[in-house]
């Protein structure tokens, strides 16, 4: 449905905010569940956005929930996620977020180093627990994005790398409170081919088998998230293509009978559903263009600055008749990089209209700051 749609609701509600499509949500919900074969496994990555109103349809879709602090863990189980649907990741584990994470207990620890098994291993044995373990292994896969955002490499500073897999096979044995039960992968994010699912998929079997033969029971076969977006055409593309995705895995993942399949999808879930909604404050004449300043920054949406990543940019109130007039829209930071799009073409653009800066669902909100002091960005919700 197109946004203007609701702009009568736009144009009673302070801005800027975040408006959240939740029939579209709950659309990509279903066919998230449609495109999965039963015995995959998905957890919501909630670093992607941890509003608990979208929280509560996650979690009543059935979904897992994927974790990367201790917040994250209590965010999803009282927002209904069931612990052990629960796994938690993070290259720096505090202390205190294992505790905790061991108390509830969780399903599984995705583990990125030998001295963090050991130190898991150590807090499970005060607590009289084992700790069930994931290995993250560092495929050397390249994901072809954005270099922010690749964490496939060796160069990355994720999971566990070939040089170590002997010394982290020979030191399992004696680690008397922890399990491992099963690998863990994830090549980075906006992934928007399909070919380095592929290859990930065949550097899993090839692990899966060496890990195996090493005398390792694995069961979970855990191949993270990544999934893109489409940010140029997000009404052409509202829901990602799920099933074409899923058969890669069906296709080229070999699994032993007892094994399981896991993903952690953060942005495909929530990205399609958010838009940033702004006002128009003031108009002002550059030398080469013109300047449509807005009421939202890179305070409430960091993407375009920090990874200059693209946002379709829309005028919601303008007559779309009017001419196309070149702006570069930027928000009120005491920053340049505080511009959400550069010679963007918009129909005549003036004070008060409201201005959509689309697919901010994932990534958006949570990454937002009050640096400048500014307020924290609201939310509004449609079904
Ligand atoms: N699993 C792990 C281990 C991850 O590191 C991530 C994302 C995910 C799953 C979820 O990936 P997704 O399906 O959302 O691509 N702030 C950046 C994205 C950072 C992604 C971090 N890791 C952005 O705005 O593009």
């Amino acid at each position: 449905m197109s946004l203007r749609t609701h702009l009568p609701l736009f144009n009673k509600t302070e801005t800027p905010f975040y408006f959240y499509d939740l029939a579209l949500l709950k659309e990509t919900l279903h066919a998230i569940k449609k495109a999965a074969p039963k015995e995959y496994h998905i957890h919501y990555a909630l670093k992607a956005n941890a509003n608990p109103t979208l929280l509560s349809y996650i979690q009543q879709a059935r979904f897992g929930a994927d974790c990367v602090s201790g917040n994250e863990i209590k965010q999803a189980i009282s927002s209904g996620f069931s612990p052990e649907k629960i796994v938690f990741a993070g290259v720096g584990k505090s202390d205190k977020e294992i505790e905790y994470a061991l108390a509830q207990p969780i399903f599984c620890f995705n583990v990125e180093s030998i001295h963090e098994l050991q130190i898991i291993n150590e807090l499970a044995a005060k607590q009289q627990v084992t700790a069930s373990v994931a290995l993250r292994i560092n495929p050397n896969v390249d994901a072809y994005t954005h270099k922010y955002i690749t964490t496939g490499l060796e160069e990355n500073k994720f999971g566990i790398n070939p040089y170590e897999f002997d010394a982290i096979v020979q030191e399992i044995p004696s680690l008397k409170h922890i399990q491992v039960i099963g690998l863990h992968f994830h090549i980075g994010s906006q992934i928007t081919e399909l070919a380095p699912f592929k290859k990930l998929c065949l550097k899993i079997n090839e692990l899966n088998k060496w890990f195996t033969q090493k005398g390792l029971d694995i069961r979970h076969i855990n191949v993270g998230g990544g999934l893109g977006i489409n940010y140029q055409e997000p009404d052409k593309e509202a829901l990602v293509n799920f099933e074409s995705y899923f058969s890669v895995f069906k296709q080229f993942l070999t699994l032993a009978p007892n094994q399981e399949v896991h993903f952690e999808l953060g942005r495909s879930v929530v990205g399609p559903c958010g838009s940033l909604i702004s006002r128009v404050l003031y108009i002002k004449k550059g030398l080469n263009t013109n300047f449509a300043i807005l009421d939202a920054g890179m305070t409430d949406l960091i993407r375009p600055a920090l990874y200059q990543a693209y946002h379709k940019i829309e005028n919601v109130s303008a007559v779309l008749s009017e001419p196309l007039v070149r702006y570069d829209v930027v928000g009120p930071i005491c920053e340049s990089s505080d511009c959400f799009g550069k010679a963007v073409m918009l129909p005549q653009t003036q004070r008060g209209d409201m201005i959509a800066i689309r697919s901010a669902g994932a990534y958006g909100e949570v990454m937002s700051s009050n640096y400048n002091l500014r307020e924290k960005t609201k939310s509004v919700f449609v079904e």
